[in-house]
């Protein structure tokens, strides 16, 4: 069976960055299951599907028509054949986002379209259920946190560096909450899988925490040789 890492946990706790090194380290293909639900969600208000509409999301999310790009440095996104690559990591489209992924039938269609990434030599698997839902029987399952604060400080320099201005106390307060609401759903909840590696960020630098990482894999033996 071609092996499987998986990479769960809050938004903002550095699981896009560390399972691109991951994806880099052991030449493996890399599925970022977060922007199957932002090209949902975009699909659903392209085509003027309601958010509580559960059969026209269901099969807007089987149906869905996206290609990745991987061929040059950066990994470009299609949504019927118009290149949205930016247009998903927008706050808006990351709203909708989270109002499909609340939807089991649409965690449903999305399964195997996302199970289809296992191939060989290996997957990389990054969103909030990899490990308990999508890929049980993973090889590695990591789970990586950091405190709220955490998350806003480096939330807070993103925003910075983009030129807006926003209050880290105000953004802090919003993690809380998604935190909250993500924890607490009835469908797939937020939650380590009980196998899973817990890595908490808060205070690590990018390094500390790959170094963490790539010492689980070599472990389990999962370390080119
Ligand atoms: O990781 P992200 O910010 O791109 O995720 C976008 C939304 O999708 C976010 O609200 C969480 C949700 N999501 C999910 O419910 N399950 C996943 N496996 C990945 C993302």
């Amino acid at each position: 069976m071609t092996p499987v890492i998986t990479v769960d946990g809050p938004s903002g706790a550095g699981k896009g960055t560390l399972s691109a090194r991951l994806t880099q380290f052991l030449g493996w293909h890399f599925l970022d299951s977060g922007a199957l639900y932002r090209l949902t969600g975009l699909a659903a208000t392209n085509h003027g599907v309601a958010f509580d509409n559960e059969p026209a999301l269901s099969l807007l999310a089987e149906h869905l028509d996206v290609r990745f790009d991987s061929s040059g440095e950066r990994t470009l996104i299609f949504l019927e054949g118009d290149d949205v690559t930016d247009t998903i990591r927008t706050e808006d489209v990351g709203a909708m986002a989270s109002k499909v992924a609340a939807v089991q039938v649409v965690r449903d269609a999305l399964l195997n379209r996302q199970r289809a990434f296992q191939e060989a030599p290996g997957l990389v698997a990054d969103g909030r259920d990899m490990g308990t839902v999508i890929f049980p029987e993973a090889e590695l399952k990591l789970f990586l946190t950091a405190s709220p604060e955490e998350r806003a400080k480096r939330r807070y320099l993103q925003l910075k560096d983009k030129g807006h201005d926003v209050s880290i106390a105000r953004l802090a307060e919003e993690i809380r909450l998604r935190d909250e609401r993500d924890t607490n759903r009835s469908v797939s909840p937020l939650k380590p899988a009980d196998d899973a590696f817990v890595i908490d960020s808060s205070g690590l630098n990018i390094d500390e925490v790959t170094d963490l990482a790539i010492q689980q894999v070599k472990k389990k033996g999962l370390a080119p040789s």
